[in-house]
């Protein structure tokens, strides 16, 4: 249970959640990571500052999901989407890997976490890629926490993608319609392998899920909070944690 202690200097999370909380943990966990411009405005600061200390973020809110035995965290970090946004602010985001990965590649392979990315890997620029996939290729032994980076990613895009590779094996002969079933659809999937999210955080006041994992969040609990990304904290992570543990899920059933 306290496997992690140490990582980035962590706390005991038994002192911050009751003992009986450490039970019926959500192995997967998805984060829309919003708020860093609403963030960085009330600070008077530029959105770029918000961006930067939201990627700080990201280790504190991995370092719990860690601590609590959380198998897989999954971070909304880009959306196809966002490349509508001013080109400053879209080239300051698409830095964001190649400073993040040094940084904290270190302890991320001495806490066994292996990270992953979903999402088109066409139109990301190189220096994003290759960070991304220098970090996937660095932790792929590692059998901890998955870190997984939702990164020019749509969950629209994400259905058409595997649609349209479903389509190709059914015309080349290799699957008939018939074999489409719930779980041959997941494996076409960019999330193919992963448990469904059990649990779905929104910072910031916003509530919609803005094109995220449409697929795979059809029983997933939802937690929503005001609080913006660059201040939600550990003790925020494991209030939605405890949320989620004091939740019915019925699936449909009585
Ligand atoms: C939404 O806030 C946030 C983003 C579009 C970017 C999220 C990215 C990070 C937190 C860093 C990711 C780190 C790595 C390593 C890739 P917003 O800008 O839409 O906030 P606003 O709604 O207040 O404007």
């Amino acid at each position: 249970m306290n496997r992690l202690f140490g990582w980035f200097g962590a706390k005991n999370p038994d002192r911050e959640m009751p003992a009986h909380s450490r039970e019926n943990i959500p192995q997967h966990v998805a984060i829309i990571m919003d708020g860093n411009g609403r963030w960085a405005k009330s600070k008077g600061m530029p959105r770029i500052a918000g961006h930067r200390a939201g990627m700080k973020n990201v280790r504190t809110i991995t370092m719990a999901a860690n601590e609590l035995g959380v198998k897989v965290l999954t971070l909304y970090a880009f959306s196809t989407e966002n490349w509508k946004r001013p080109k400053e602010e879209v080239d300051f985001l698409m830095k964001l890997p190649q400073e993040f990965f040094p940084l904290e590649i270190d302890e991320l392979k001495k806490n066994n976490v292996r990270i992953r990315m979903m999402g088109s890997k066409e139109g990301l620029p190189r220096h994003s890629l290759d960070a991304v996939e220098a970090a996937i290729e660095e932790t792929k032994d590692n059998t901890g926490l998955i870190l997984n980076f939702a990164l020019n990613y749509g969950g629209r895009r994400e259905l058409l993608l595997g649609i349209r590779r479903l389509a190709e094996h059914i015309r080349d002969g290799e699957i008939t319609p018939d074999d489409i079933s719930e779980q041959l659809f997941d494996s076409y999937l960019q999330s193919e392998g992963l448990p469904e999210p059990d649990l779905l955080i929104r910072t910031s006041g916003e509530v919609r899920i803005s094109n995220f994992m449409l697929w795979q969040l059809a029983y997933t609990e939802l937690w929503f909070t005001d609080v913006f990304w660059p201040e939600f904290s550990r003790e925020h992570f494991f209030e939605a944690i405890r949320s989620y543990q004091g939740r019915a899920r019925r699936y449909g059933k009585l």
